[in-house]
C-alpha cells in the first residue's frame, strides 16, 4: 500500500514494517544482554505503543512482566500539552528495572510525566524505548535509552500510531502527504 487517507487527510508510504521489523529485532537483543540475569518489568503505554511492544517483547526471550498504562495528550494531530493519566500501573515496581515502551517520543512531554510518575514508586531504574523518536522536536531532559527509529517532524500513522484514532492498524508507517 502506498498511501492511505484518514478522515479529510492524506497520507503517504514513508517507513515499511521490513526496516521496522530488522530494528525492532535489534532492540529485543540488546534488552536481553542487558536483562537477561534478572526480571525486568515492561511498562507498555497505550494506546500507541501495543504493535511496537508486541513485537518487542515476543523477541525478547528471557523471564519479564508486562504492564500496561494509558495516557492521554494528543488531539488530531496537535499535542494539547496537557498529559493524563488515564488507566495507572496496578503492578508493584518497588526495587525493580522498568523499562517503558512508547510508540513516538515527540516533543517529550508524554515520557517526562510517565518517568516521573513511575519514578514515584521507587524502581531500581527505568529505562525507555520508543519506537520513534523526533529530535528536532524533543525539548526534555532525560535520555530516551533504546530508539528504533529517529524521524523528521513529520506527522506520522501505522505501527500503532494513529490520527484521531484511525491507522493503527496499518504495519507499515505513513507520513502526512
Ligand atoms: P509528546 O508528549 O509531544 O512527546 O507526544 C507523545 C505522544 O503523542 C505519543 O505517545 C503519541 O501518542 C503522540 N504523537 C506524537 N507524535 C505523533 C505522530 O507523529 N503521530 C501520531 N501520534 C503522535
Ligand atoms: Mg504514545
Amino acid at each position: 500500500m502506498q498511501e492511505c487517507i484518514l478522515y479529510d487527510k492524506k497520507f503517504i508510504l514513508s517507513i515499511s514494517y521490513s526496516e521496522i521489523e530488522k530494528r525492532v529485532r535489534e532492540i529485543s537483543k540488546e534488552l536481553e544482554m542487558a536483562y537477561q540475569y534478572e526480571t525486568p518489568v515492561f511498562v507498555v503505554v497505550l494506546n500507541g505503543a501495543f504493535m511496537f511492544a508486541s513485537d518487542l517483547i515476543k523477541n525478547y526471550g528471557f523471564n519479564c512482566e508486562v504492564h500496561f498504562i494509558k495516557y492521554s495528550s494528543y488531539e488530531g494531530i496537535q499535542s494539547t500539552g496537557q498529559v493524563n493519566s488515564v488507566i495507572g500501573l496496578t503492578a508493584e515496581i518497588k526495587g525493580k528495572s522498568i523499562i517503558i515502551i512508547e510508540d513516538i517520543v515527540d516533543t517529550g512531554i508524554t515520557i517526562q510525566k510517565i518517568y516521573e510518575d513511575l519514578n514515584k514508586q521507587d524502581p531500581k531504574e527505568i529505562k525507555i524505548a520508543s519506537m520513534f523518536f523526533k529530535p528536532k522536536a524533543y525539548r526534555g531532559s532525560i535520555k530516551i535509552d533504546y530508539i528504533g527509529m529517529s524521524i523528521p517532524n513529520d506527522f506520522i500513522v501505522g505501527y500503532g500510531l494513529d490520527y484521531d484514532g484511525l491507522g493503527r492498524n496499518y504495519k507499515d508507517v505513513f507520513k502526512l502527504g
